[in-house]
């Protein structure tokens, strides 16, 4: 496995393997790798030939006074990881590579960031839709793998690629929990022992919020209302909590078959942000 630093570098060698044809795989990642990260790889692994993994904490996602500083960083322990998925490029790049020092160009998002964690962080998705715009353009991809547990991130790359005819497969992977149902990120990093325990308890809201929902239909909204103050009781400040439409990421007015709808929840514990989610449809 290889660390590639530069753009021109990671062109070139692709290029090689494309001109073999070779399909390229690529899973975008911020580093700081986890389970769930190295299964978006595995599945990566089996859809294509050459297999890339960026590792870039891209500083336009996030806001002032966000965790940009404080992102784990550890690119030694990162690629150890790749090496045992069959990884066969990281894309390491710094700052300076990604970013002229001044940049004018910025993606306005419609609608898909009116709910959810576009909600609370305005600016976040330009950010992502910024960077993954020019991974894309910088590895060109057969295929790219991202997770459920972004799961508005993931509809604005897959729309993006939609209305941006970006020639890449968008495959979904799926999240990765720990036993006991905590979704596992990067950030529980920064949990305490006590918020650890306490931080199982979104997943089990929004489960317990589906299971009610498919019992019946009609009081979703009781059901939110409900999950809501449980999760404060434990702890929890909330975010969101909310249901929309998977195909727009709109609040329905009311819930109907065939329909697919995602069940979000973003919390603090502290100072720490966790998001999960679920996506069903009516039994
Ligand atoms: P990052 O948070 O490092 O996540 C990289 C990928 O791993 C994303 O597609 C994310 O959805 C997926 N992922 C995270 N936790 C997961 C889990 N528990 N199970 C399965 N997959 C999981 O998302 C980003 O980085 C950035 O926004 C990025 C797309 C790289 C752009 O900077």
């Amino acid at each position: 496995m290889n660390i590639i630093h530069g753009i021109e570098e990671l062109r070139g060698t692709l290029q090689q393997h494309r001109l073999e044809n070779r399909t390229i795989g690529f899973v975008p990642t911020m580093g700081a790798l986890h389970s769930g990260h190295l299964s978006l790889m595995k599945e990566a692994r089996k859809a294509c030939d050459i297999l890339v993994a960026s590792i870039f904490v891209n500083p336009t996602q996030f806001a002032p006074g966000e965790d940009f500083e404080s992102y784990p960083r550890n690119l030694e322990q990162d690629a150890e990881q790749c090496g045992t998925v069959g990884v066969d490029y990281i894309f390491a790049p710094d700052s300076r590579e990604m970013y002229p020092p001044e940049t004018y160009i910025r993606f306005e998002i419609d609608n898909l960031t009116r709910n959810l964690c576009g909600h609370s962080r305005p600016t976040h998705f330009q950010g992502v839709l910024q960077v993954v715009s020019k991974l894309f353009n910088i590895v060109q991809p057969d295929v790219a793998l991202f997770g459920q547990k972004d799961i508005q991130q993931y509809v604005l790359i897959e729309t993006l690629v939609k209305e941006f005819n970006f020639n890449i497969r968008i495959m979904m992977g799926e999240t990765v929990r720990d036993d006991d149902g905590l979704a596992l990120s990067s950030r529980n990093n920064y949990l305490s022992k006590e918020e650890r325990s306490i931080a199982p308890g979104l997943y089990r809201s929004l489960s317990d919020i589906h299971a009610s929902i498919q019992d019946n239909p009609e009081t979703w909204q009781a059901a939110l209302g409900q999950q809501r103050k449980t999760l404060q009781e434990k702890g929890f400040r909330i975010d969101y909590i909310s249901i929309v439409r998977y195909s727009n990421l709109q609040i329905p007015e009311r819930l109907e078959k065939d329909e697919k709808y995602i069940i979000a929840g973003a919390v603090f514990l502290g100072e720490t942000r966790l998001i999960d989610n679920i996506l069903f449809k009516l039994n």
